[in-house]
């Protein structure tokens, strides 16, 4: 990972840039950057968010992960993008032009540091051994390459570079920093979801529980820079908030092939035994789709289709889970909950705001962006992928040759839209949903989200359109 010493944020009306904490030099802090790298800054911004950032087919959602400093901290990966690369940048330094309100017209040029973070429990960097004496290798090849630069103590991200926490002014913490209540009088609660985690979902509960219990009426969940996680979180958070008799899930198939048919047949054999978790050919993890039953044989599930499976619900909530759901009962229906994000809301997170919005028509408010263009709320939906790498060792092919970074990616299931008549309609991947409402960063509220929560309890309370 490579660092400039130098964040820059967005702020108000998205016509200027100004630098948001220089850590080698703070009277820098506040100057408005003119250009970076000879170009208007704001121009810069926008190339680099529409070329070297990936994640996002949207390029205000990119455009938020080029600049956003990131809450929480462990996710730091995917944002302040610009400044904080994981690829190593075109040239060594860039020359940046800023106006200072005291110091007036300023000229730097700053180099890129090579640099790694430490303490940061459990987050795997594909550029750093997993050791106590940490290497930056130049082809991103793990320990097999030649070229292995060691770091020294000084290259690491100090924590000022990383000390951008939220300050939460308007609304009181309830409990460990995920669960709040506006202050606005509005009786209106907001839970943070950062992250989908399995073992969570008990917590989870209990944050809804509370704010039942504290009266609120109103709940805005905040899915702002959540990378996603665990499906099963995601049907579980659906199922906590709208109970149904089908499982709260888009529905997805399974590209048919000769690799995938064997397998599915032997899973069908072995079906007394637990599949491996991570098998998403395991039949137990899918009912039919629209009907909700569990298939009986290899045909039933593979269906009549040539190169897919039958539709499929997921389904692949636990006893426990199931077990943890059965008791709830909320006051909340989609006219008291509002979702918002800035966009960066992936994967396990994305189907549940996009389920919540089609579905269960809950609103859905985005943050940032560029100015006055629509913008998703939500970032790759639908499906899973694999590697060959993946496909030849669970056949039990040895391939040790083929490398394993950067491997082909095949899709092996997709996910799609559907009416209420259970018509299944477009691919999740490609579907661009935009957000009903649209918010925009400022200077104020990108470090205080809970600004963002009045704006948004303005709305869920009809103060306010958007
Ligand atoms: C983003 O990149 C694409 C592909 O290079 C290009 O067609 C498009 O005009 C670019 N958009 C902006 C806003 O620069
Ligand atoms: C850096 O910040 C973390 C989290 O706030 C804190 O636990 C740690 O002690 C800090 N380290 C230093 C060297 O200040
Ligand atoms: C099914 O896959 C084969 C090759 O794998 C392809 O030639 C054929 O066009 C596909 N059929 C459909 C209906 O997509
Ligand atoms: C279900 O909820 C009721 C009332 O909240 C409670 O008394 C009961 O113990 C709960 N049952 C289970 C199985 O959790
Ligand atoms: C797998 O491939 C490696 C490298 O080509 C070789 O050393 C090893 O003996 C092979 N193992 C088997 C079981 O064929």
């Amino acid at each position: 990972m490579v660092i400039q010493e130098l964040l820059i944020f967005v702020i108000k009306d998205l016509i200027m840039i100004k630098v948001f904490d220089d850590t080698v030099d703070s009277s820098n802090n506040n100057c408005e950057v003119i250009e970076i790298g000879g170009k208007p800054a704001l121009q810069a911004i926008i190339d680099f968010a529409n070329d070297t950032i990936q994640y996002s087919k949207d390029l205000n959602v990119r455009f938020n992960m080029a600049l956003a400093p990131s809450q929480p901290r462990f996710l730091r990966q995917f944002f302040q993008q610009f400044t904080l690369r994981e690829d190593l940048p075109e040239t060594s330094s860039i020359k940046y032009k800023l106006t200072c309100p005291k110091k007036g017209s300023v000229n730097l040029n700053r180099k890129w540091i090579i640099t790694y973070k430490d303490g940061f429990g459990g987050f795997n960097f594909n550029c750093l051994e997993q050791n106590n004496n940490p290497t930056f290798s130049l082809n991103d090849n793990f320990a097999s390459s030649d070229k292995v630069t060691k770091l020294t103590s000084r290259d690491k991200i100090t924590n000022s570079t990383l000390n951008n926490d939220p300050k939460i002014a308007h609304a009181q913490m309830i409990d460990d920093g995920s669960l709040y209540l506006l202050n606005d009088g509005s009786k209106t609660g907001v839970v943070l979801i950062s992250v989908e985690k399995v073992r969570d979902e008990d917590s989870l509960k209990n944050d809804f529980q509370e704010l039942k219990k504290l009266g609120a009426n109103k709940i805005i969940l905040d899915m702002s820079n959540n990378p996603g996680g665990d499906i099963t979180f995601s049907l579980f958070l659906t199922s906590l908030l709208f109970s149904s008799k089908q499982p709260n899930s888009f529905p997805t198939d399974i590209i048919i092939n000769d690799f995938t048919i064997p397998k599915i047949e032997k899973n069908f054999k072995e079906s007394s035994t637990d599949p491996e978790d991570d098998d998403f050919y395991n039949p137990n993890l899918f009912l039919s789709f629209p009907f909700g039953k569990p298939f009986n044989s290899p045909s039933e599930f593979i269906g009549t289709r040539k190169n897919r499976t039958s539709n499929l619900y997921l389904n692949t909530l636990t006893h426990d889970e199931k077990k943890l759901l059965k008791n709830v009962s909320f006051p909340w229906t989609s006219d008291d909950i509002i979702i918002i994000t800035n966009g960066f809301c992936a994967s396990a997170c994305a189907l549940i705001t996009l389920y919540l919005s089609e579905i269960h028509k809950v609103k859905t408010i985005a943050v940032g962006g560029l100015l006055d263009d629509q913008m998703s709320f939500s970032t790759y939906p639908g499906g899973q992928v694999t590697s060959p790498n993946v496909i030849a060792d669970s056949a039990g092919d040895n391939i040790t040759d083929v490398p394993g970074i950067n491997p082909l990616l095949l899709t092996v299931r997709e996910a799609y839209s559907f009416d209420e008549n259970n018509n299944v309609k477009d691919v999740l991947e490609y579907y661009y949903k935009p957000a009903d409402c649209r918010l925009y960063y400022d200077e104020k509220n990108v470090i205080d989200p809970s600004l963002l929560w009045l704006e948004a309890s303005k709305i869920l309370n009809n103060e306010v359109k958007c």
